[in-house]
């Protein structure tokens, strides 16, 4: 009787951390999602206008963007995880602030790069990169 109680207890105790140890193995690829790190996010930027704008500027000509189907372009580098890149065209430290200098002027900074300045307006520029850094 005594020793049945214990063999229980044990089991309880071994299906407790069980569960806990599962439900940290579940949650944490939603806590590591994409789109949470505060360091890679564009508060003043809108994703879903981002995805309009890649198109209406013609991005996806040239490049493979996650996520828009059109965008299958190999002029440039694909864009898939740029934020796991050090270097945005090799030549700016990867960072929110710096893809926006990067969109709007490529030119200003790698100046033989095929990239064209594509005079994005300001607003454009921020939801581009908002999408970017969430694909
Ligand atoms: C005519 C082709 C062309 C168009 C259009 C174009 N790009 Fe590019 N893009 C390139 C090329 C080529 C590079 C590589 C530049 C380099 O490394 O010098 C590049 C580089 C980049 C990079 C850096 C990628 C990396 O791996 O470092 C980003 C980000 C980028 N482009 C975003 C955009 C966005 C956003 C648009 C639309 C507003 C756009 N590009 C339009 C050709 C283009």
């Amino acid at each position: 009787m005594r020793k049945g109680t214990e063999w229980g207890i044990g089991t309880t105790a071994l299906l407790v951390i069980g569960i806990i140890m599962a439900a940290g193995y579940f949650a944490l690829p939603q806590i590591m999602q994409k789109g949470e790190d505060p360091v890679w996010a564009v508060p003043e930027g809108n994703p879903q206008h981002g995805a309009g704008a890649i198109i209406r500027y013609g991005c996806f000509s040239c490049h493979e963007i996650a996520g828009i189907r059109k965008a299958t372009g190999r002029v440039g580098p694909k864009l898939h995880d740029i934020r796991e890149q050090m270097y945005i065209g090799g030549v700016l430290a990867n960072s929110p602030d710096n893809m926006a200098k990067w969109v709007r002027n490529p030119r200003r900074f790698s100046p033989e790069t095929a990239m064209p300045d594509l005079g994005v307006m300001d607003q454009d520029v921020l939801d581009i990169a908002a999408y970017l850094y969430k694909h």
